[in-house]
């Protein structure tokens, strides 16, 4: 079936849902498809048109690399050359929320624009049943940024979606709510030693644990190892201000722990729970059109990614 213009189908993740979806995709079009961190705008990664309308679709400047979703290790290594870290990470942690940055494979098919330009490709698999049944449908890797418009939220529904792309896609496979709510942590495994290259849904301190061995921290400061980081690519509209402690007059308040707030990323102050509600709760202030105060989140676990998102999103504007 070849989508109508302009119109984006919603689609549910039963088997006619992820047949659709799946055919889209082999066939060219975009779909948004629900992973256990966020919404990934999917596109067939062998197939240079489809990704390119990615980029085109997000408005996404085109020297940021996107990850290589597959249903399994056996799909992952016919793409990159496998490691031993690999090894160790993929079996304590996949599928789940961390991707691999590995050296390209000869005979890999995947579009150099997937990669721009790079010779190492990131890969993932992703937990979410749904997403992984599309993955192995489509027989091959999927390209997926998160699914919104450049410099915009990520997006942890499909409501959140459908609010930025809709009419733009061929569909939106629906699987409810994100459940870690924050990108996967991306690791690098094409150098020396194992390094940590963006925050994510996985603490640093568990993907260590796992290795036995400390983990490098990308220098962020370095274009090659950081390449397309752009500093505020997750802006809301509004202007944020960050370790607030309370909110000045005409500001809402995001708070983080007991306190009086307009919406609070936990009560409870639990950090995992936070992430969850992060994008969620960006939006939801975001939407109401005022300035947001953002109270302080402990730098620990995985309170470093959910600050690396805030200081984005409360970075200078490009
Ligand atoms: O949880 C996630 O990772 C989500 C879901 C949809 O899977 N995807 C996601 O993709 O966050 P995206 O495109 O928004 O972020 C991909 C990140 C970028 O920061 C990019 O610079 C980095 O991955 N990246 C991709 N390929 C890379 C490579 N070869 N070397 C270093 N970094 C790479
Ligand atoms: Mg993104």
């Amino acid at each position: 079936m070849k989508p109508t213009s302009e119109q984006t189908l919603r689609l549910s993740p039963d088997a006619a849902g992820i047949a659709q979806a799946a055919e889209f995709l082999r066939d060219g079009y975009l779909v948004a498809f629900a992973t256990e961190t966020v919404y990934g705008l999917g596109a067939n990664a062998t197939d240079g048109a489809a990704v390119a309308s990615i980029y085109e679709t997000k408005g996404r400047p085109s020297f940021n690399p996107l990850i290589a979703h597959v249903a399994n290790v056996a799909m992952a290594q016919k793409l990159v050359e496998w490691n031993h870290w690999a090894d160790v990470l993929a079996a304590a942690f996949w599928p789940g929320p961390l991707t691999l940055v590995l050296p390209l494979r000869d005979g890999h098919g995947v579009s150099p624009l997937v990669t721009a330009g790079l010779s190492t490709l990131a890969v993932r698999v992703p937990a979410q049943d749904a997403a992984r049944q599309l993955l192995v449908q489509v027989g091959g890797p999927v390209a997926a940024p998160s699914a919104n418009p450049s410099g915009k939220i990520s997006p942890t529904t499909a409501a959140h979606v459908a609010a930025g792309l809709d009419g733009k896609i061929a569909a939106i496979l629906d699987d409810g709510v994100c459940g870690v709510g924050v990108e996967s942590t991306i690791v690098g495994l094409s150098g020396d030693a194992p390094m940590i290259l963006r925050p994510g849904g996985l603490a640093a301190e568990d993907i260590a644990a796992a290795l036995g061995q400390p983990l490098v921290t990308r220098d962020a400061a370095d274009p090659l190892t950081a390449p397309g980081q752009l500093l505020s690519h997750y802006a809301p509209n509004a202007r944020v201000r960050l370790n607030a402690t309370s909110g000045d007059a005409g500001e809402l308040l995001l708070g983080f722990g007991p306190m009086e707030c307009d919406l609070n990323l936990s009560n409870a102050g639990d950090l995992t729970e936070a992430a969850a509600n992060l994008f969620a709760h960006l939006h939801a202030l975001d939407a109401r059109g005022l300035p947001i105060a953002v109270a302080h989140v402990p730098e620990t676990g995985l309170g470093v990614a959910i600050n690396d998102r805030l200081r984005r999103a409360a970075a200078p504007r490009e």
